[in-house]
């Protein structure tokens, strides 16, 4: 476990939290790389024997610091935009190990992949394939190309982060997946790698991992009759990790499960992990600014933090709950505070009716918010994003700056 008390005190891989906190201020991110490289090596073991390469989603956390570190240690990359392909190049990271997923591909996305030599487009719609074959002829490369098969599987999850049902605007069912391969397979401009999907995020369970790749499978069956190779199968991320009372996913039944459905097949699973690989590994550092406890009956007990909705949203736009610790414990009698931000919106929380001991001055942190925490930031109320550091090796490394509001102007007139 990266986060343990020790003497009361909060510390993550033995550096006392406080210490950050006193070093960079707050809000501040706070990553443990020993806990990112442990899951990623826990993931690759699971998978051994399925040809398995780890796609790591950075829009989960694109910190290039973090990038840099997942290159080294082999990962791929799962890219949405030109900018995330940029951030993998600076990180070190292989192009030719990175897959482009993402409903709405510019003209600059596809010209920027082609001439990186990207492993694979997972393409998602007949339109989507037909821009990509053309600028593949315009730029005289061919382009890689897997298609992405929306496969209809329920994935029991927040339904804004599920995207294998057909009511989702992502991929194309199987049947229309098998027109575009043999189109794809037609053109010289084309040159067909692997079948993807992805089916949500957050999943907790096996079974729907299982499902997808069954139906990815019946469609290796049905492009062989076609003549059509397939190299690899990408069954995409999903892998839940524990925030509140969730079942673990159980990492090496799940491998167990994929092994037995790959059987003999000769190709290659990919996966896209994000949250699994980071999500655990990092905190949300905050200080109580105010405390407003109730007035009366029928008040709030509300914990005025100085981060705010902007920096970690996940509360207000999933109404997702992360666990909320006090980095010094207190033994004074406990309440139940709302802990919120500076923002003006009532959708402005980070957690709420949690018992804690608290006095003003006090140091938090918003556990498992290396995921989907500053990927998802942003500067509403003109809020300056918070710095990320990470620690390793018993030290801690400022990976990226606290922004100053100039950085926030800067572009304006
Ligand atoms: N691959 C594709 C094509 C994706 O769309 C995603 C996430 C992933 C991989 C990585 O999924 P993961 O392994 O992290 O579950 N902001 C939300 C999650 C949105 C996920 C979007 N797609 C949250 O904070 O829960």
């Amino acid at each position: 476990m990266p986060y343990a008390r020790s003497g009361g005190e909060l510390q993550v891989d033995g550096v006392p939290l406080a210490r950050i906190a006193d070093a960079v201020g707050t809000p501040a991110y706070v990553y443990s790389w020993p806990a990112v490289r442990d899951r990623y090596a826990e993931l690759e073991s699971a998978l051994d024997g399925t040809g398995q390469r780890i796609c790591y989603s950075v829009k989960a956390n694109g910190n290039l610091a973090l990038l840099a570190r997942l290159a080294k240690l082999g990962a791929g990359f799962d890219i949405v935009s030109g900018g995330e392909l940029e951030r993998v190049l600076r990180a070190g990271g292989d192009p030719a190990r990175a897959v482009f997923s993402g409903v709405g591909k510019s003209v600059e996305d596809i010209d920027f992949g082609i001439k990186c030599g990207i492993d694979a487009f997972n393409v998602e719609s007949a339109s989507e394939l037909d821009r990509i074959e053309s600028r593949a002829r315009v730029i005289g490369r061919r382009a890689r190309v897997s298609i992405r098969v929306n496969p209809d599987v329920d994935a029991h999850t927040h339904p804004y982060i599920a995207t294998g049902l057909k009511e989702n605007k992502f991929g194309v069912p199987p049947q229309v997946a098998l027109a575009l391969y043999r189109r794809a397979a037609a053109c010289p401009d084309l040159q067909v790698v692997g079948i993807a999907c992805h089916i949500g995020s957050q999943i907790s369970q096996v079974e729907p991992f299982q499902e997808a790749l069954s139906g990815l499978l019946g469609l290796v069956d049905a492009l062989g009759k076609f003549g059509i190779a397939i190299e690899h199968l990408d069954i995409g991320g999903g892998f839940g990790i524990v925030y509140q009372d969730e079942a673990p996913l159980d990492l090496a039944a799940l491998g167990d499960v994929l092994r037995a459905t790959l059987g003999r097949r000769p190709v290659k699973l990919f996966v896209e992990p994000g949250r699994l690989l980071v999500a655990e590994a990092g905190v949300l550092l905050t200080r109580v600014e105010y405390l407003k406890p109730a007035p009366a009956p029928g008040y709030r007990n509300f914990a005025v933090v100085d981060a705010a909705m902007n920096d970690l949203i996940r509360p207000a736009l999933y109404s997702a709950w992360h666990a909320v610790e006090a980095v010094a414990e207190r033994r004074t009698p406990t309440r139940r505070w709302d802990v919120v931000g500076p923002v003006c919106e009532t959708g402005d929380f980070l957690a709420l009716d949690r018992e804690l001991s608290l006095a003003e001055g006090d140091l938090l942190a918003i556990r498992e918010a290396g995921a989907y925490g500053s990927s998802q930031s942003s500067n509403y109320n003109t809020r300056p994003r918070p710095p990320e550091v990470i620690v390793d090796e018993g030290g801690f490394t400022v990976v990226r700056k606290r922004e100053t509001v100039a950085d926030l102007l800067r572009l304006e007139s």
